[in-house]
């Protein structure tokens, strides 16, 4: 039986996705590290749109979480049809200050267990000569983020990757997407640590600055996912935002953020 696997789906946009989802009568298996919050959202789908739908608690951070979801998924039988490569997290403030394992688990969750359960998924896939891959970056994606320093890369490693393996899938009739949300209304600020003021500094404070909801960006996702878009932004104003920062130097929009940060900070520039 064909499966959707989600991972961050605990919360958030992936939540809002194995909704609307379920709705559309897929299958699905959730990952995410919150065991209580997986098994309640399984229940939910199964009751309301009697899907077949299954979880698996994994701690992405950690190396070894792509190889067990892999294993769990071959054990059940569960042909994994659509993989969405959705769970991370962010870090914001200065880089010199941040805690260094805090960073490197960003890297595993954001990147390294990405790619692996990406290349464990893309085998049956490429025997079967079917399947969809997408994978989540961020606005972030599109320019280095003074004071957002590891997460912005690591988004710019996802959109590097996902672009490229867009093109090497195509022979096996495997669609991948890259697919970028702007700033949202989940728990995302808060799992980073960015406080308040973090955020503020950072133009990400979802009190003042303009923001989807989790469900206005799954809808996107599954518009482009109709379309087989190999690559969309969630929102106008971001795609507006994306094209801009394409124009301008990269030198000229690290120093305006840098700057705008310490300004908002107090800190003298
Ligand atoms: N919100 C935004 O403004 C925004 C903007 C651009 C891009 N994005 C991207 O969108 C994606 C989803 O973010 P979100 O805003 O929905 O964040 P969120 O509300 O914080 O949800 C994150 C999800 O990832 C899971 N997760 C976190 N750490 C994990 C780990 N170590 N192992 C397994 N699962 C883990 C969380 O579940 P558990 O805690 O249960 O593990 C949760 O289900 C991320 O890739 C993020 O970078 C978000």
């Amino acid at each position: 039986m064909k499966y959707t696997l989600v991972t961050g789906a605990s919360g958030g946009i992936g939540e809002a996705l194995v909704k609307k989802l379920a709705a559309r009568q897929h299958n699905l298996v959730l990952v995410a590290r919150n065991a209580e919050k997986l098994a309640k959202i399984t229940k939910e789908l199964q009751e309301q749109h009697g899907v077949q739908a299954a979880y698996i608690a994994a701690d992405l951070a950690k190396p070894d979480a792509a190889f067990q979801i892999f294993a769990e998924t071959q054990k059940h039988g569960w042909e994994i049809d659509i993989l969405v490569n959705n769970a991370g997290i962010g870090s914001g403030g200065e880089f010199a200050t941040l805690s260094l394992q805090s960073e490197l688990d960003l890297l595993q969750l954001n990147n390294a267990s990405l790619l692996a359960v990406t290349h464990l998924f893309l085998q049956p896939m490429r025997e079967r000569k079917r399947g969809t891959i997408i994978n989540i970056a961020s606005m972030a994606a599109f320019m280095p983020v003074p004071y957002m320093a590891t997460y912005a890369a690591s988004k710019a490693f996802v959109r590097s990757f996902t672009q490229a393996l867009t093109q090497e899938c195509i022979p096996c009739n495997i669609h991948v997407m890259l697919f970028a949300p702007g700033l949202t209304k989940t728990n995302f600020n808060e799992s980073a640590g960015i406080n308040n003021e973090k955020g503020v500094g950072l133009s990400s404070d979802y009190q003042t600055a303009a923001t989807q909801t989790p469900e206005d960006v799954a809808d996107e996702l599954l518009q482009a996912l109709d379309a087989n878009k190999q690559f969309k932004i969630s929102g106008s104003r971001n795609r507006l935002g994306a094209r801009l920062a394409t124009l301008l130097p990269n030198a000229m929009i690290t120093r305006v953020m840098a700057n705008s940060y310490r300004k908002k900070l107090g800190q003298s520039n």
